[in-house]
């Protein structure tokens, strides 16, 4: 929703001290999960020069070069604070995901909306492998050995 609004020409921003709305419940079985302001911008819509992003390098996305341009739009993502907390390991045809391990306290702050972060990340990916001409032949999300200082989110199993 937050790219086709973009396409739209309407600005947003993700907004994670954003609260549930009063005036109405969910559907059954369904709660508040995020919330993604949108209005008509008063500036540029689009930065106009990758420079303009504050982000880490694309080595510490991902370190295998042949799948770097791919995770480039990962790395452009938004992330509540900037946190950037997405790390990527390529195993032959499975892309596997991994969410940086926070401490007690900033678990509290930041933990839901680094959960929000890696599902935004993945639909940027999926988006980029389609995009390259890849296609997702499945998910698992059975929990694996995760580097140090990361935890399991999900493998991505690519069509040969
Ligand atoms: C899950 C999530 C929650 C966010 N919450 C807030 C927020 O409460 N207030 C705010 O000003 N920006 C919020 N942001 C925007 C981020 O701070 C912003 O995406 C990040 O700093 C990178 O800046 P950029 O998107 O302008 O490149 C949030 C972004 C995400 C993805």
């Amino acid at each position: 929703m937050d790219l086709t609004l973009h396409t739209l020409g309407i600005g947003r921003l993700w907004f994670g001290m954003g609260r549930d709305p009063k005036d109405g419940e969910p559907p059954a079985g369904l709660s508040y999960a995020m919330c993604l302001k949108a209005a008509i911008p008063g500036e540029p819509l689009a930065r106009q020069s990758l420079a303009e992003f504050d982000r880490k390098p694309i080595s510490e996305v991902i370190s295998a070069a042949n799948w770097q341009p791919v995770l480039e739009a990962v790395r452009l993502a938004p992330s509540a604070t900037n946190s950037q907390p997405w790390f990527f390991a390529a195993e032959g045809d499975v892309l596997c995901a991994y969410c940086r391990q926070l401490g007690f306290l900033k678990a509290k702050i930041l933990g839901r909306m680094n959960q929000i972060d890696m599902g935004i990340g993945l639909c940027h990916l999926v988006l980029s492998l389609e995009h390259a001409g890849k296609s997702v032949a499945g998910w698992n999300f059975q929990p694996r050995q995760a580097p140090a200082g990361y935890y399991s989110v999900a493998s991505i199993q690519m069509t040969a």
